[in-house]
């Protein structure tokens, strides 16, 4: 799919690191220049430089992208470097497992500041540029999280159903004016996220030790391996080309088969 999106400008948020990066890679692998934003400095430059090996144009944009004020200019950042924007990529997300009886209001907030509000805030910042442009490809992550709920994952999974509903929705809004608003539902991919975060709250929460979590989780696939950034950045290429031009609203399982509904 090599130079297919050449000409296009996207940005990727939480690109810094895992899927974000994977994605801001691929888009740049097939053409595109890459607005690369995350809430850290330093992992988002590296993107950039990995990026600019690739001979694709980038800018670094640190921003929560929570916060309305940070987004706004982040968007119009982008637009005063690269005069458009076609793709939106709303990668940036949070989990932090908890059983109910210990889950705060704080991290119920945070949670669905950073994986809901977020993709509303930056959605509605590009969509006029997108609207005027009648062209405009707009990507969501949700989950297999997304789709069935699980144990200590009330927060996430909520914010993840959320990002469905919200899909689905922007499509309807956005359809009259050429642009095309799906999610997708990855399943388990061992990011930076898996290591730091999960790994031990799920040998914790399944009561086993923390280097067997990876096994047990591989062994629920049909596939029976987990997904790869490339295969998740494959999907995310055909949904910004117009052999997908008539799938909107959409929430598309990349799960080797764990999540078929
Ligand atoms: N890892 C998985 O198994 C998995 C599966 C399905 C879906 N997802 C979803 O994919 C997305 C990426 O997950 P990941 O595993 O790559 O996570 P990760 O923690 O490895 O990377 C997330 C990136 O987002 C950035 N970020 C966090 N909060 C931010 C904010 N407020 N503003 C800007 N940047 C912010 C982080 O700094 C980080 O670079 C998330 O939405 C996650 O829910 C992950």
């Amino acid at each position: 799919m090599a130079d297919r999106l050449a000409g296009r400008v996207a940005i990727v948020t939480g690109a810094g690191q895992g899927i974000g990066q994977g994605i801001a890679l691929s888009l740049a692998k097939s053409g595109a220049d890459v607005v690369v934003n995350d809430i850290a400095l330093n992992t988002a430059e590296d993107t950039a430089r990995e990026i600019a090996e690739l001979g694709r144009r980038s800018l670094v944009v640190q921003a929560d992208v929570s916060e309305a004020t940070q987004v706004n200019q982040m968007v119009e950042r982008a637009l005063a470097e690269f005069g458009a924007i076609h793709i939106l990529v709303n990668n940036a997300g949070i989990a932090t497992p908890a059983h109910i009886t210990d889950l705060s209001e704080e991290t119920w907030d945070r949670t669905m500041a950073v994986n809901l509000r977020s993709m509303f805030l930056c959605s509605k910042a590009v969509a006029p540029a997108m609207m005027e442009g009648r062209y405009g490809k707009i990507v969501n992550l949700s989950s297999k999280s997304g789709k069935k709920g699980g144990l200590w994952l009330t927060a996430y999974c909520a914010s993840k159903f959320g990002v469905i509903g919200f899909t689905q929705s922007l499509a309807f809004d956005l359809a009259p004016y050429g642009i095309n608003v799906n999610a997708i539902c990855p399943g388990t991919v061992f990011t930076p996220l898996w290591d730091n975060v999960l790994k031990d709250a799920y040998a914790r929460k399944l009561n086993i030790g923390a280097d067997e979590v990876r096994d047990y989780y591989a062994s629920k696939i049909p596939l029976g391996r987990e997904v790869t950034l490339e295969e998740i950045g494959n999907v995310v290429v055909f949904l910004c080309l117009d052999e997908s031009s008539y799938m909107t609203g959409q929430a598309i399982n990349i799960t080797g088969g764990q999540e078929m509904g």
